[in-house]
């Protein structure tokens, strides 16, 4: 197929990764691949509800038309509404975002929590599959045989110390310990996770995985953080 032929094939996918730092967002061929410049803006300070949903608007502006959109979100959701999402404003807790998003961006819209859709963008469909993401916080998403089990928190789960794996392992603590002392933990907190979930594989992906360091086991495997938006194809299979 060539690329012209690609970029105008039905149905194109918004697909946006709302983060604690910044929002991104492209347009996705039939098959999953971009189909536009990927487009980016910061996160709203403060994040409110209101303030994400403007800058969600901006950003769709600035794309190519499509017919339908997938969201990230870096929190809970449980029947449409935010139960929790540690990295934005609090305002969010029981908004009911799908319907937020979907009357923003103004085509039928899926929305997902951001680690969730990284793993429907990488897993390979067999056995326990564990993705954790590495951004503002700490994502995690579980698969078996490539089914989601939805809600795991890992991020805020104790690690050591008294503290959560987000606390030991977000975006804060890396630039207070920087890449080496955090690499070190990232290491302990695969091992531990390891012990807890024996997956066939681990995936590490999210904005920070970039600065991840050998030594890691061969069941560890480093994505690209291009995946929290190409994986929002995965949202609409059923209907593709
Ligand atoms: C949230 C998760 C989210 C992760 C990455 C955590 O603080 O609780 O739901 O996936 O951050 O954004």
């Amino acid at each position: 197929m060539s690329p012209k032929t690609r970029a105008s094939a039905r149905p194109r996918t918004l697909a946006v990764d709302i983060g604690g730092s910044h929002i991104k967002a492209a347009i996705l061929d039939p098959r999953g691949r971009p189909a536009s410049e990927r487009a980016r803006v910061a996160t709203p300070d403060p994040s409110t509800p209101a303030a994400i949903t403007r800058a969600v608007e901006r950003l769709v502006r600035q794309l190519p038309d499509f017919d339908r959109a997938s969201v990230g979100f870096p929190g809970v959701i449980v029947d449409g509404r935010v139960l929790s999402a540690a990295n934005l404003h609090r305002a969010w807790v029981g908004q009911h975002v799908v319907r937020r998003m979907r009357a923003a961006i103004g085509r039928p819209t899926r929305v997902a929590n951001d680690a969730d859709i990284q793993g429907l963008g990488v897993v390979r469909g067999r056995g326990v599959e564990l993705v954790l993401t590495f951004g503002t916080g700490v994502g995690s998403a579980l698969f078996l045989d490539g089914r989601l089990v939805p809600n795991l928190e890992v991020g805020h789960h104790p690690f050591r110390n008294g503290d959560t794996y987000e606390d030991q392992l977000g975006d804060r603590p890396l630039r207070r310990v920087g890449p080496r002392h955090w690499n070190k933990r990232l290491r302990h907190a695969v091992a531990t996770l390891r012990r807890l979930f024996t997956p066939r594989r681990i995936y590490l992906g999210g904005g920070n995985a970039r600065l991840i360091r050998p030594p890691l086991p061969p069941d560890v495997t480093v994505v690209s953080n291009f995946a929290g938006i190409t994986g929002g194809i995965r949202l609409w299979e059923d209907d593709a």
